[in-house]
């Protein structure tokens, strides 16, 4: 069964409510915090909350390729991540081998194309091989693009572009006049990716930490207080439904905006029919 042919009734209306705003973000960019808290909560060992935080990546990727959103990108593991425990860093690889190992015939039935952006030279061997595996096997698949950040920071893209445009500038390939945002834009590992519409953070922190730094510019930030393990399809929804009824302007006054028009928040209205259909 796909994941549109498994989804309940109760889902779908309230998916259906959310495309009936007209203006879902396009790409969703993600920082999943708050595994470790959830696990010192409850007296568990740190990796645990990984474990559980994983359901929830389950959920969120099934949610957004149900509601038809072509991209999103999810920080998974980030450069400073190295750092810690060295158990943790280890606990965390073997996760993500038993995701990818698991989770591929899946994405690739639900017709997932699955992408990675980082510095993926510093994986463990078995990993890089299964990432290059699943992306091979899903490269033509025209649902959901699923980014994951590995080994990623922001600035370290950004040095990497600068050093890559740098040589070509040396080699006469381009000239320094040639470069300006889309230049630059180009030599990011993000250059098939369009912008995040929007960047949700779980957990209640409000910090970029070093994720999609030149991509977010004009990005609009859900902070969730969840915690990552509890954010599941719900919370995304309130994210959605909060996004919708944002006016993005880019720089411009309201009333150069064409819409000309400010949605009235939906919040409160989609939260009593989120409440009503899981009540009845
Ligand atoms: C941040 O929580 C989360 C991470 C560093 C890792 C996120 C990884 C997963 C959800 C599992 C693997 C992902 C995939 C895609 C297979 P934290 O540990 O910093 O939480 P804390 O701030 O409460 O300590």
């Amino acid at each position: 069964m796909t994941w549109n042919e498994e989804q309940n009734s109760k889902d779908k209306e309230i998916q259906e409510h959310l495309i009936a705003q007209g203006n879902l973000p396009k790409h969703i960019a993600v920082i999943m915090d708050g595994n470790g808290r959830w696990a010192l909560a409850r007296q568990f060992a740190r990796i645990s909350g990984h474990k559980e935080g994983i359901e929830s990546v389950r959920d969120i990727v099934k949610a957004s390729s149900q509601l038809g959103i072509k991209y999103l990108t999810l920080y998974a593991f980030s450069i400073e991540n190295w750092n810690r425990p060295l158990n943790e860093v280890g606990g965390l690889m073997k996760l993500l081998e038993h995701y990818l190992r698991q989770e591929l015939d899946e994405l690739h039935k639900n017709n997932v194309r699955l992408f990675t952006i980082g510095k993926v030279s510093s994986l463990p061997k078995v990993v890089k091989k299964l990432l290059h595996e699943a992306m091979e096997r899903t490269a033509n698949n025209t649902g959901l693009t699923l980014t994951l950040a590995l080994s990623y920071s922001g600035r370290w893209d950004i040095v990497r572009a600068v050093q890559i445009i740098s040589l070509d500038v040396r080699r006469g390939k381009i000239s320094p006049e040639d470069i300006n945002d889309e230049l630059f834009s180009s030599y990011l590992q993000t250059r098939d990716l369009p912008d995040p519409d929007i960047l949700i953070r779980s957990s209640g922190e409000m910090r970029l930490s070093n994720f999609l730094l030149w991509e977010i510019a004009y990005g609009e930030i859900f902070i969730s207080q969840k915690l990552w393990p509890e954010f599941r399809r719900d919370e995304l929804y309130e994210a959605l439904y909060n996004y919708t009824s944002r006016e993005r302007r880019f720089g411009r006054t309201s009333s150069q905006l064409a819409s000309g028009e400010t949605p009235d928040r939906k919040d409160s209205y989609f939260k009593r029919v989120v409440d009503a259909l899981k009540n009845s």
